[in-house]
């Protein structure tokens, strides 16, 4: 499925669309995976930003570039942690597996939200979903979602 958005708030729009689909998955063995691809200012954390709030997490949400991780608790069924990772400073897939990766991951009450996944491209679980931004014009973005399996 192919998006064009014309705003950062039409792309925040379009997480908060698809957060209320994802509430409805349930994973089996592995949490839900959203593995991000985009370059700089591409827009993947400002969607994050729209995911959130689609799932009612009420902090504002930033680029965790220092931390890596950061966890928000969930009220929602299905999920009880949103996971969202900033990968770009991750130079080996290795270095994930230190924050806990093994049992994040492995967790079906996970939902995690990976910036620059393809550093960590190896140990994704097989089904994730992959979604890539295109920075077209100042404003206009394209975002790409793939089911991966
Ligand atoms: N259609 C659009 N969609 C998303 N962001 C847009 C759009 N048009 C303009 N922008 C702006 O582009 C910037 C996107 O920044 P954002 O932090 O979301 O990028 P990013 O992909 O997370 O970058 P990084 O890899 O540095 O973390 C924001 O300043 C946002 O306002
Ligand atoms: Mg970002």
């Amino acid at each position: 499925m192919v998006f064009e958005t014309n705003s950062g708030k039409e792309t925040k729009k379009l997480g908060e669309i698809l957060a209320r689909e994802l509430v409805k998955i349930k994973t089996e063995k592995t949490a839900l995976v959203l593995a991000f691809s985009g370059e700089l200012g591409a827009g993947k954390t400002t969607f994050v930003q729209g995911l959130a709030k689609g799932l009612g997490i009420k902090e504002k949400i930033k680029s965790p570039t220092f931390l890596i991780v950061k966890n928000y608790k969930l009220k929602t069924k299905n999920h009880k942690l949103f996971i969202h990772i900033d990968a770009y400073r991750l130079k080996k897939p290795k270095d994930i597996l230190s924050l806990g990766w093994r049992e994040m991951s492995g967790d079906q009450k996970n939902i995690i939200v990976i910036e620059w996944a393809k550093h960590i491209a190896k140990i994704l679980p097989a089904h994730h979903i992959d979604i890539s931004f295109k920075h077209i014009s100042e404003n206009k973005r394209k975002i790409e979602f793939r089911l991966e399996s």
